[in-house]
């Protein structure tokens, strides 16, 4: 499974890039209104610390303009990939930014129609939002089994991003699942390293080696 950082912050992105982990980025129109870079800026910036997809959203509404701001995001570096929330306009737009070679993410995705619909239209990448589902008492890993059933039935090689993860459990079950990408938020990623048990092995493996006569 891949793993996508769920940020627009550089040094997060850069921290993660270090750990030799990190395939891609996503972002959202909450995300960058946390930075303090102009937007073109610090998509640049963003698509050259990371080294594959950097998804970048349109806020249009009609199918036109979404064409047209995907068509200015895609300009700004070469691993841009537009997000265009589910919707008709968006869907018409997907189909044409997909014709031509612009790579779509349909995101905000909340129910499994919305993935096969989103697919038909050429997105590259459908984004079940998991989180926000359960917030709202419902399964939200379920979405995602259901949609990568019905991409293996019928052949579809759209790409499931499971998004608005909230804990590593979440990841686990993504991949269990064999999801394509979980996009995991920073501190999400930090608390996947850590075991309490891992700490204890090293304090104890430290202590015993300091008593180790040295030659
Ligand atoms: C995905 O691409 C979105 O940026 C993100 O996962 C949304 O997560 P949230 O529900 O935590 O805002």
């Amino acid at each position: 499974m891949k793993i996508f950082l769920d940020t627009a912050n550089l040094d997060q992105i850069r921290e993660a890039a270090s750990w030799g982990i990190l395939d891609g980025v996503t972002t959202n129109p909450t995300l960058m209104s946390k930075e303090n870079l102009k937007f073109e800026d610090l998509v640049r910036e963003i698509c050259k610390i990371v080294n594959g997809p950097v998804n970048v959203e349109c806020v249009s509404t009609q199918s036109e303009d979404i064409v047209k701001e995907a068509k200015r995001h895609a300009k700004l570096a070469e691993n841009v990939v537009v997000k265009i929330p589910i919707c008709l306009e968006g869907l018409k737009a997907t189909k044409v930014l997909s014709q031509e070679g612009i790579q779509v993410n349909t995101t905000l995705i909340f129910s499994p129609n919305q993935a096969f619909l989103a697919a038909k239209a050429g997105a590259r990448y459908v984004s079940p939002f998991v989180g926000r589902l359960d917030d709202i008492s419902h399964e939200g890993m379920d979405l995602v089994d259901q949609i990568l059933v019905i991409f293996d039935n019928y052949g579809f090689e759209t790409e499931v991003i499971v998004a608005s993860i909230r804990h590593p459990l979440h990841v686990v079950e993504a991949a269990l699942m064999g999801a394509d990408i979980a996009t995991i938020p920073f501190v999400v990623l930090e608390k996947m390293i850590k075991h309490p048990l891992t700490d204890v092995g090293m304090d104890r493996f430290l202590k015993d080696w300091s008593r180790v006569k040295k030659k």
